[in-house]
């Protein structure tokens, strides 16, 4: 398995074979006099020029010491970041006759690599320029199926709203390759991801990462996986997000299994960064705003404690928790504590949601996960104070944003999803 033991060459080949990169980078190294030793704790500016494809987006390294004795680090973030690995815990069990546990427990990131970029990121304005535009951010291991689908999404998009990256395992073939609005999207520095790990987060971040830094119209983070499809237009789905100043994110609190959940690293294990009773649980599948994602991309201290190896792998998915318990912490009240993506997870105890095959999918289908309400995780704290329901509550509880996006889809479902793009999917 590759995953298991990436050698740098055969990252970096993988890379170099999947994304035709072309960064420029411009190192400027500008030896400045001042006294003020605070200035070295932001040793890099990045100016990007906006609009173009991620890879033709130049960068301008700036190094300002303290002094006039230069200290030159021209170590290259990406190319360095291509250098990541994977880092895996031998099972301390290897009895070939019991079951393993699954193999992404045993990961963490060792992202030491892609902090240049994150610190970059986290510097990114928060406030973003006019027209504002929606961040599309893909994050996959196999060739878009719904590809079809987005492009005619994406037809009746004004291209000064929106612009879309793709975080793409490099360990996987793309046949076919990504084309249309997915051509020469994907973010340098995409790494093996695997489901249940860490691995998912550091993509998330990575997305976000270039995004922030990329265009500071980018608004709205939407995270998308390769099994999701759009329920409404572009135009339906723009004015919904850019409407609201808060992000949407599912915060749920006292999930079922959430001890087990907390405690998969170990009983103490998350302490003291993460109470138990600060803990919280949600799909990954988010839309951030600008201001959020720079939260996301900031934050160091909650990560180590995500990232940290799972000893119960059973109960292990980092990422439908770090993203609800960091939010949840930081800014609360900036977020809608639920997910605008449709998932179906009734009946199903394999860890997999509902995946509707082609037959299944028709305009019923469609009409129905649009009718859906979200889950908001803030109204089952209510219920367990049993007190809820007057006055502001009441309002609170005829919320009803309407779901954006949906999954899962089987592949095949395509062709269905084809038939009545424009005259269901698209008609709102
Ligand atoms: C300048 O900085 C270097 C390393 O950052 C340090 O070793 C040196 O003492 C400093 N010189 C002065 C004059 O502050
Ligand atoms: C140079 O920068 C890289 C990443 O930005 C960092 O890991 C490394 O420690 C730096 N080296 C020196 C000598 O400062
Ligand atoms: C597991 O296998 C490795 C080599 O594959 C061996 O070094 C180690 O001692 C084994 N551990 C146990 C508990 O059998
Ligand atoms: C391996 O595990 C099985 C089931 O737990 C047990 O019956 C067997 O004795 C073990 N074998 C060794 C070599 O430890
Ligand atoms: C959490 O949920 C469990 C059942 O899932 C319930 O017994 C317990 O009272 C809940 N805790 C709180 C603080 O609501
Ligand atoms: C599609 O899903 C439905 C409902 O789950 C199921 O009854 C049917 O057998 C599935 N069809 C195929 C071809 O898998
Ligand atoms: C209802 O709202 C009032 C204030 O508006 C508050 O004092 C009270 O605790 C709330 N709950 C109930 C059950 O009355």
């Amino acid at each position: 398995m590759l995953l298991l033991s990436p050698s740098p060459i055969s990252l970096l080949g993988a890379l170099l074979l999947c994304l035709p990169l072309a960064l420029i980078f411009t190192i400027t190294t500008t030896p400045t006099t001042t006294t003020n030793g605070g200035a070295t704790s932001s040793p890099c500016i990045i100016t990007t020029t906006g609009g173009a494809s991620p890879f033709q987006t130049t960068l301008t390294i700036t190094t300002t010491t303290t002094n006039t004795s230069v200290k030159k680090n021209t170590s290259n973030p990406v190319l360095t970041a291509i250098k990541s690995t994977i880092k895996t815990r031998r099972p301390t069990n290897n009895n070939t006759t019991t079951a393993p546990p699954p193999s992404t427990a045993e990961i963490f990131v060792d992202d030491e690599d892609d902090n240049a970029l994150f610190r970059l990121a986290a510097r990114a304005n928060p406030n973003p320029t006019r027209p504002r535009k929606i961040a599309f951010l893909f994050l996959t291991t196999t060739p878009l199926p719904f590809a079809p689908i987005w492009e005619i999404y994406f037809r009746k998009a004004p291209k000064t709203l929106y612009n879309v990256y793709v975080h793409a395992d490099p360990s996987s073939r793309y046949d076919p390759p990504f084309s249309g609005v997915f051509e020469n999207r994907v973010i340098p520095g995409s790494k093996p991801t695997r489901r249940h790990s860490p691995t998912l987060i550091s993509a998330a971040r990575r997305l976000l990462s270039h995004a922030l830094t990329h265009d500071q119209s980018n608004s709205k983070f939407a995270l998308l996986s390769p099994s999701c499809i759009p329920l409404h237009s572009f135009r339906f789905t723009y004015k919904t997000l850019t409407r609201s100043r808060k992000s949407f994110v599912e915060i749920l609190k006292n999930e079922s299994g959430a001890w087990e959940r907390w405690a998969a690293r170990g009983e103490e294990a998350m302490l003291p960064e993460v109470p138990f009773d600060e803990f919280r649980i949600g799909s990954q599948f988010f839309v951030l705003t600008r201001r959020h994602a720079r939260v996301v991309v900031a934050d160091r201290r909650l990560w180590a404690k995500f990232n940290a190896p799972c000893v119960e792998p059973y109960t292990c998915y980092p990422e439908e928790q770090y993203f609800a318990t960091l939010l949840n912490r930081k800014d609360p009240r900036g977020c809608v504590p639920a997910t605008l993506t449709h998932v179906d997870w009734a009946g199903r105890d394999d860890g997999h949601p509902r995946t509707y095959n082609a037959t299944e999918v028709g305009p019923d289908l469609i009409v129905r996960l649009r009718r859906g309400r979200p889950r908001y995780g803030d109204e089952e704290e209510e219920e367990e104070e049993e007190d809820a329901i007057n006055g502001t509550d009441a309002s609170v509880r005829k919320r009803r944003h309407p779901f954006l996006f949906a999954r899962k889809f089987s592949p095949d479902s395509v062709e269905p999803l084809l038939s009545m793009a424009n005259g269901v999917i698209f008609r709102d």
